[in-house]
């Protein structure tokens, strides 16, 4: 059950919604290994798509799920919308609301954008990433890969590395493994992983070959570069040196441990080609549950919250 009608964190979600979305999206994991993957469930319901930063994974699984679901789906093109000649986003979006749009589904740079697009509609918001703040359907398909790989959440240890600071995804999965009952190490450089981010949700190590030792999860971040300013570390090739995912540091981890990362990877700058590719990784993996997710997410929000 959702109580919400719109997506737009995991910060307020419950534990229990959580779950209802994991196991719905394993619902729809067995959907798509059918030969015919799409199903009628919400045919005819209107989905428009709203993104105001570039995206590939995101833009295209929401598009299929919605596909998938047999909704009527519009890619909102901004860049040859009334936007450029100064239309506002919440002007915007009541005008394709306007046009019949149930469902939604925005990414933008500036933090708090699907929040005021959720209270200024009474169609579905879901929030596909806004700014530095949250991304949740991201960590709610890491961590229906997670359940899938390791069972349970229970004392399961994760440990996210990289640029924290700058990082929706780990924002949401910080919020999302404590619900699940995991926990959570973040590692990186004291620019990157400030020491007040250590608190009762998470451990700040600054070491790679501490805070790896005996996770079971290895999660990497993307720099994001286009969110500083600069001066974070020296140059990528000492960011590699010292914060990059190598096979000597990843034998710091469970024997078992998976690898993830949101993507898109900075190859050779967070994580060497020999691990993203080799066997402990489940990057394409995290790809392909997101689009079972987004459609659970989807089919939740719209039957009011029961599947
Ligand atoms: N993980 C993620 O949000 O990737 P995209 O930017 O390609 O959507």
């Amino acid at each position: 059950m959702l109580k919400s009608k719109d997506l737009l964190d995991i910060k307020s979600l419950e534990a229990g919604e959580i779950e209802s979305i994991l196991e719905a999206s394993a619902g729809y994991k067995d959907v798509l290994r059918r030969d015919i993957k799409k199903v009628p469930t919400l045919r005819g319901r209107t989905v428009v798509i709203l993104f105001f930063e570039p995206s590939t994974r995101t833009r295209t699984s929401f598009e299929l799920a919605a596909k998938r679901l047999s909704c009527d789906v519009v890619n909102f093109s901004v860049p040859n919308s009334a936007v450029v000649k100064g239309e506002t986003i919440v002007d915007t979006a009541l005008t394709v609301e306007a046009l019949g749009a149930e469902t939604v589904i925005v990414r933008h740079k500036s933090s708090g954008v699907p929040h005021l697009l959720g209270r200024s509609l009474k169609a579905s918001v879901i929030n596909a990433g806004d700014g530095i703040n949250e991304h949740p359907t991201q960590a709610l398909l890491d961590a229906f890969t997670m359940k899938e790989k390791k069972g349970s959440f229970k004392g399961l240890e994760v440990a996210i590395v990289g640029d924290v600071l700058h990082s929706r995804v780990a924002k949401s999965n910080i919020y999302c493994l404590n619900k699940l009952g995991a926990k959570v190490r973040l590692i990186g450089p004291p620019t990157l992983v400030n020491e007040s981010m250590g608190t009762d949700l998470a451990r700040v190590y600054y070491s790679m070959e501490e805070g790896l030792r005996g996770v079971d999860v290895v999660m990497m971040l993307r720099i994001q570069m286009e969110r500083q300013g600069g001066g974070f570390f020296p140059s990528t090739e000492e960011y590699f040196k010292l914060w990059g995912l190598n096979e000597q540091r990843l034998a710091l981890a469970d024997r078992d441990a998976i690898v993830m990362h949101p993507g898109p990877m900075n190859r050779g700058i967070e994580i060497s080609s020999g691990i993203a590719d080799g066997p402990q990784s489940v990057i394409l993996q995290q790809v392909t549950n997101g689009l079972a997710v987004r459609m659970a997410v989807m089919h939740l929000l719209a039957s009011g919250g029961r599947a």
